[in-house]
């Protein structure tokens, strides 16, 4: 009994200890690099890894996003320039980081999918859509 116990206690222990090293990693394998992209612009590293990362090039056309030519959704080009976000909400950067996170609860049954990004990686891509590097704050 208590050396099952002591077992089970062991083995969380060592879970941890490589769910620690497995952050640790994704940390160091994410530098947060600007390069400027084919189109000339200065973009976040990691703002386009995020967006093939979520596949929203199968939906969106998105400058600079190599195969980012999806036709489901609107093109995503010049979208500082935009009066609103899917037709009705005023496009403020506020607006947009709610809408990358939760599509569905702004406008429910839109096409869009609510795909759960954290507001840190919604912050990236609003700031890649509205054409500026902006690392995560
Ligand atoms: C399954 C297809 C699909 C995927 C995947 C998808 N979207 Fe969309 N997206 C849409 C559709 C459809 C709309 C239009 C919604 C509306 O007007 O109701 C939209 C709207 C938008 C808008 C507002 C555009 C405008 O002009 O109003 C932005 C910004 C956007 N998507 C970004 C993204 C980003 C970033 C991702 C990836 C994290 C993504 N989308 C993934 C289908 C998709």
């Amino acid at each position: 009994m208590f050396r099952g116990a002591l077992i089970i206690a062991g083995l969380a222990v060592i879970l941890h200890i490589g769910v620690i090293l497995i952050s640790l990693e994704r940390v160091k394998a994410k530098p947060p690099l600007a390069m400027p992209d084919t189109t000339g612009r200065v973009v976040s590293q990691e703002a386009s890894s995020l967006l093939k990362h979520y596949g929203c090039g199968g939906c969106h056309y998105i400058p600079g996003i190599a195969g980012a030519n999806g036709k489901v959704g609107p093109g995503l080009e010049q979208f500082a320039n935009r009066a609103y976000i899917a037709g009705h909400l005023p496009n403020t950067p506020e607006n947009l980081v709610h809408w990358l996170m939760n599509p569905q609860r702004l406008e429910p049954g839109t096409a869009m999918p609510t795909m759960n990004l954290t507001s840190t990686e919604a912050k990236l891509i609003a700031g890649f859509l509205y054409g500026y590097d902006n690392d995560a704050r």
